[in-house]
């Protein structure tokens, strides 16, 4: 069995730990942790190690689980320590490319972006090796992955958008399931009875946008019908300019990864 190591022990490498173990395809004893706040590991329920040193000495698979800006910090503690090890990095708008200057040319990377929904065993996630990794290595990414939901595997050049989309678009789908329950309190519902509704009809949105693969506005269109009330929301919807707004955050969140 493969040993992992997580070099940062927050929240998104906390919910793919959780995901591993919920799997039951792994063994606690086989996965291994380090983050500069003692205690983390033990919250994780994996095996501590006390620097990154020991970390990279004992895994087979390191995924590199801090901020970005935390990257420089640790990548030479690394290049020192786990030459030919599988290098996994989850951090937002890192490049392979900035990882193997860092590390060394040779080095296998995959790149991975997770989104937060692996808390419930329900992300989407993108994953991209470069050409260094062994099929294997890859395969053993990828399962580890889809213990915390669907994973695709992408160009590189497509991060930035698959970040909007997937990394950053549930905070827009939060706001939004709170926006809808927020209106139905002013109209008369109790919000914690309104957010269970809300949310319950997102989700249920997104699965038959899923499973019918029908065009989301055939979709909307069947909702409306002739003089009804739903044509009247969908209009001060478009009236409000909602999907220009919706556009732009995602095009804002591109060009800030563009730019980390
Ligand atoms: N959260 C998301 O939704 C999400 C989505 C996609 C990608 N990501 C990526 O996932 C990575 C982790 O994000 P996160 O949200 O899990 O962050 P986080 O909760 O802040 O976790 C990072 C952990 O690393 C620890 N740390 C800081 N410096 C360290 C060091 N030198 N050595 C070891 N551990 C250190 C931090 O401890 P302190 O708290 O003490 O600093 C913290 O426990 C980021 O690169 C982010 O871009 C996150």
């Amino acid at each position: 069995m493969a040993k992992y190591g997580f070099l940062g022990l927050g929240n998104m490498a906390s919910a793919i730990i959780a995901g591993m173990k919920k799997s039951g395809k792994y063994d606690s004893k086989d996965i291994f942790g380090f983050d500069t706040l003692s205690g983390k590991a033990e919250e994780c329920g994996v095996t501590a190690c006390d620097s990154i040193e020991s970390l990279c000495k004992t895994v087979d698979i390191i995924v590199l689980a801090v901020k970005p800006q935390i990257l420089p910090k640790v990548l030479p503690a690394v290049k020192e320590n786990a030459e030919g090890t599988l290098i996994v990095s989850i951090a937002a708008g890192k490049t392979i490319s900035y990882l193997a200057d860092a590390l060394y040319e040779d080095a296998p990377i995959v790149r991975v972006m997770p989104n937060i929904n692996a808390r419930v065993g329900a992300a989407t996630v993108a994953f991209c090796a470069n050409q260094f990794v062994k099929c294997e290595q890859k395969k053993l990414v990828e399962e580890m992955l889809l213990t915390t939901g669907t994973t695709f595997e992408l160009a590189e050049n497509m991060f930035s958008i698959f970040t909007a989309l997937a990394g950053s678009s549930p905070a827009f789908t939060y706001i939004y399931i709170d926006a809808l329950a927020r209106a139905a309190v002013e109209a008369g519902m109790p919000k914690a009875q309104a957010l269970e509704i809300a949310a319950s009809s997102v989700f249920g949105s997104a699965k038959l946008v899923m499973e019918t693969k029908e065009h989301p506005y055939v979709l909307a269109d069947s909702v409306c019908s002739p003089g009804g009330t739903t044509i009247e929301g969908v209009l001060s919807l478009q009236e409000n300019a909602f999907e220009s707004t919706v556009h732009k955050a995602v095009l804002a969140v591109v060009d800030k990864d563009k730019r980390l």
